[in-house]
């Protein structure tokens, strides 16, 4: 993030749209309107450093064009933005999508990191996690039989995604609770714009994390479990990765586990609180929630930007870039194109191309967990909504103060009927 930082508030100048976007606080809770002023435009560009763009034609290309990389792995940088890796980083406020996270780094480099993870998010290991992402949501519904009130990010959006994940890495059940809050705490670290102040509250518990992680390794390094970073540990060979790599690895899948399906489930909560009549529908054709979670993607995108740097000479759209001029692509803005989706502000569950959205983007990075994002998203709006049939949001909620990260923080919901 610290290149990300940089680059932008080196490249954009006050007061332009750009700038408004990346600054502008009022935007993290609602950029919407601010996509529609950039929208048919293709790329606008603030100065010779940054430009951005909200169209779905042009996010799909430069994700998918090998033009453009994430640019954070050593040497690969294009020259103009070579300073910033003379810069001391200390290796304790990395954050879960600073080098060398696979996110960060461009193939080669990442297509080994990619390699390795990915067997841990085959189809199948994936089916097999259905069965217990059923059994997590029954177990955090039992505990809540009885409750009429309560918040459901903390009570049940949260708890899946974390529990799914932890399994996945083999914490332990009593380290969770602490590693999530430290998760939400960091959160803010992806975001661009991002002040000193800022950066030294998050700086507090990314420290504990990475002390945590460190420990976590150890642990796993004299007693391996069945869990992905003990496979990690005990893989041999040219692909074995060195114990940074490990350790940026780790971390990313935890926080991508931790921060974004539990905004997917909020955010799903929310927007049918205010389309019952959709709800009934989907209560109704319960086959339907694969759909709907793909139209909650689409419509409030619980990963709204990424940033792409060409690492040579390209055209986009019309647009000359040169090496290390950076794109930001608003993935929420693309999901709103009406040049791919008929009345794109409508929310819709039964949208026949809700699937297209660049949520969980496209080209080399997509997201690696988005088959299990899915799943249990879909499992667990069925279950809440069978077992609370007319639970609703009942008090205020309150969204995340996070630009990169689109959820609530709090939604307070009330139930009184029991099935
Ligand atoms: C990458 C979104 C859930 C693991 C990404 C990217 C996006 C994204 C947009 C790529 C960013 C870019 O191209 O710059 C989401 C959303 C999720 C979700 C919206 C839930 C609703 C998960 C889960 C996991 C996960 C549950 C893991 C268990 C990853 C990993 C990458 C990634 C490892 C990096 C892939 C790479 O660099 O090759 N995700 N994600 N994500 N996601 Fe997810």
């Amino acid at each position: 993030h610290g290149l990300q930082r940089s680059l932008i508030q080196r490249g954009a100048r006050k007061g332009d749209l750009i700038s408004r976007m990346v600054m502008d606080p009022a935007l993290r809770l609602d950029p919407f309107p601010a996509y529609e002023e950039l929208r048919g435009r293709g790329v606008i560009s603030a100065n010779d450093l940054i430009s951005a763009s909200v169209d779905h034609a042009v996010c799909n290309e430069v994700l998918r064009s090998d033009a453009f990389g994430t640019a954070g792995g050593q040497g690969e940088l294009p020259k103009p933005l070579q300073w910033l890796h003379h810069k001391v980083i200390d290796p304790d406020t990395l954050g879960p999508v600073d080098p060398p996270s696979m996110l960060a780094v461009d193939p080669p480099l990442h297509t080994r990191y990619r390699k390795q993870v990915a067997r841990a998010f085959t189809a199948r290991k994936v089916g097999r996690m259905g069965d217990r992402v059923s059994d997590v949501a029954g177990d955090l519904l039992d505990d809540l039989a009885g409750v009429e009130d309560f918040d459901l990010v903390e009570r049940y959006a949260s708890q899946l995604p974390v529990t799914v994940i932890a399994d996945l890495l083999g914490v332990p059940e009593h380290d969770r609770g602490r590693l999530l809050a430290l998760g939400n705490e960091a959160a803010v670290t992806l975001d661009p714009g991002l002040s000193w102040r800022q950066f030294r509250r998050a700086e507090v518990a990314l420290r504990e994390m990475h002390t945590w992680f460190r420990g976590h390794v150890e642990r796993l390094r004299e007693d391996p479990g069945d869990d992905l970073i003990s496979q990690l540990i005990l893989l041999d060979g040219p692909d074995r990765l060195d114990p940074v790599e490990l350790h940026q690895v780790g971390l990313l899948v935890l926080a991508a586990g931790f921060e974004t399906t539990v905004n997917l489930i909020g955010n799903a909560v929310a927007m049918l609180d205010g389309h019952p009549d959709q709800l009934r529908f989907l209560q109704e054709n319960p086959d339907g929630w694969g759909n709907a979670v793909d139209e909650v993607l689409r419509h409030q995108s619980p990963v709204q930007l990424t940033l792409r740097i060409a690492l040579r000479r390209t055209e986009v759209a019309g647009k000359v870039f040169e090496p290390g001029h950076g794109i930001l692509l608003y993935l929420g803005g693309a999901n709103r194109d009406p040049a791919v989706f008929a009345n794109p502000a409508a929310f819709d569950v039964t949208r026949a191309n809700a699937d297209q959205h660049l949520a969980f983007s496209a080209g080399v990075h997509f997201c690696l967990g988005a088959s299990l994002a899915r799943l249990e998203a879909a499992v667990a709006l069925r279950a809440l909504y069978e077992r609370h049939p007319d639970l609703h949001v009942a008090g205020r909620a309150e969204r995340r103060g996070t630009r990169v990260l689109r959820g609530f923080e709090r939604l307070p919901v009330r139930t009184t009927a029991r099935v």
